[in-house]
């Protein structure tokens, strides 16, 4: 007996009612899908009655009609509609058999086989259309605070032996959370309660990089395994599911970021390239080559309109997220870019390995290459932004946009540094990767 009918009859006694777990098998439309199209559906689906201009009689035929979606069930109308989650139930009049209804999402999980030789098509469409209305940007999200409501794990989804390290911090800008990378998972605690909110899986490797999105509902997740995997995904952390992947890098991802209106994601590691994606369409837009070492650091501006990337070396720079084009380099620092921030749609904040904070307004270190080097605006408390030699000083920030760190101020072109007067603060609480005894993260 040669495999195909060994596989016929795998089928037939319902050993694929395991679903998309069968996968040692291939469930293909020739073999698997299109007898139980025959069967219920081809009377009133084929090329001469074609109803809802749907035609299931040949593979092609299906596939123009849009109502599948490789490895996507909650888009392939077709599965919605035979497992009755979607109004109109087919076939109109009955139900397929459960392991019918398991074949199908077979076929469609396994990425939509025409035959055994034929290659997987998966869906590289977002679950969910993630851009927002631009007029809603800056404002308080409408409705309740985005908390994850029992819609997340409370268990570890890993457990290690020793208290492990934290690989990246995020705070939400709306919730009283705080999004901590551990190993392979992300821990959502709660600020107000110091109790743990929730734990977002992380299994293909280490998170080192969480964003919360400007509205406060997504956590975008930058990661994987060096050397070997990197991609960024995005939760909605008050549906506690995961909406999207984007990227398929060699290295990991150390940095990333999700823009305030949510249209792109930009991301980086290793291999030195800034990686923009629409979350439209999930896919790769443009692909940047201007870092020399590292990226270390990405972060979008309030508007969505600029993205800001730092490197190991020292090196920023910021780009418009769409057409892709450099907006500005910000050379200054001469150790590893350790965080970016924007202060307002024009002013960068940078930390560095080098031991300084600098202050950084985009416009004024237009075009990119005339004096971008000079303009290492710096601040401290007093002096706020100065471009000594580019144009005029620009004007400080009405208040203090750090909290006041040296006094006096130090005399020259100054930086916010790490030095000795900074005043030290002594941690209040302990937030940490779940530790060995097995004490229930709750009860911290
Ligand atoms: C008795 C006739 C009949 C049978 C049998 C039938 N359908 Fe339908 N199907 C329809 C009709 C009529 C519509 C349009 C319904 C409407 O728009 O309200 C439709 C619509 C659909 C649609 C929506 C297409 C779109 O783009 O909106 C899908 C998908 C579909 N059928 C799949 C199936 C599948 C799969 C089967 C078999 C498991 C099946 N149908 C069996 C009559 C049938």
């Amino acid at each position: 007996m040669n495999t195909r009918n060994l596989r016929t009859i795998a089928f037939a006694v319902g050993f694929v009612a395991a679903g998309a777990g069968f996968a040692a098998d291939k469930v293909t439309y020739e073999d698997n899908v299109l007898p139980i199209f025959r069967n219920n559906c081809l009377k009133c689906h084929n090329p001469d009655k074609m109803k809802a201009d749907l035609n299931l009689s040949t593979y092609d035929a299906l596939m123009t009609g849009e109502v599948v979606a490789g490895g996507d069930l909650d888009n392939s109308l077709l599965y919605q509609l035979v497992t009755h989650a979607e109004e109109p139930n087919m076939p109109p009049k009955s139900k397929l058999t459960d392991p019918e209804i398991a074949t199908l999402k077979a076929w469609i999980v396994g990425g939509l086989l025409k035959d055994s030789g034929s290659k997987a098509v998966m869906s590289t469409k977002p679950k969910v259309d993630l851009a927002l209305d631009p007029d809603s940007l800056g404002k308080r999200p409408e409705g309740p605070t985005p908390m994850p409501v029992e819609v997340l794990a409370l268990d570890p989804y890993q457990r290690t032996e020793r208290t492990s390290i934290s690989t990246a911090i995020a705070v939400s800008p709306w919730a009283p959370l705080v999004a901590i990378g551990s190993q392979r998972q992300v821990l959502l605690y709660n600020t107000d309660t110091l109790k743990i909110a929730g734990i977002i899986p992380y299994p293909k490797g280490y998170p080192h990089s969480v964003n919360f999105s400007a509205n406060g509902k997504l956590l975008i997740i930058g990661g994987g395994r060096g050397a070997n995997l990197g991609f960024s995904t995005v939760w909605d952390i008050t549906k506690g599911e995961q909406i999207l992947t984007v990227g398929d890098d060699l290295d990991s991802v150390l940095a990333s970021d999700i823009s305030a209106d949510q249209r792109y994601i930009a991301h980086g590691g290793p291999d030195r390239f800034v990686r923009i994606f629409s979350t439209d369409t999930g896919e790769l837009v443009h692909k940047i080559k201007k870092h020399t070492d590292w990226i270390t650091a990405m972060r979008f501006g309030p508007k969505g309109k600029y993205v800001a990337s730092g490197d190991r070396a020292g090196g920023i720079h910021v780009w418009e997220a769409e057409p892709g084009g450099r907006a500005a380099s910000l050379m200054g620092h001469r150790g590893r870019i350790t965080g970016l921030e924007w202060a307002s749609t024009n002013i960068v904040i940078s930390s560095s390995e080098d031991g300084t904070a600098k202050m950084w307004n985009i416009d004024e270190v237009r075009p990119p290459s005339a004096c971008a080097a000079l303009k290492t605006a710096t601040w401290s408390p007093s002096v706020a932004i100065a471009a000594p030699h580019c144009g005029a000083p620009v004007a400080a920030p009405s208040a203090p946009l750090l909290s006041p760190a040296t006094s006096p101020p130090p005399a020259s072109p100054a930086t916010m540094a790490s030095s000795s007067s900074v005043p030290t603060g002594t941690a209040k609480s302990t937030f940490g990767t779940p530790p060995t005894a097995k004490r229930s993260p709750a009860s911290r």
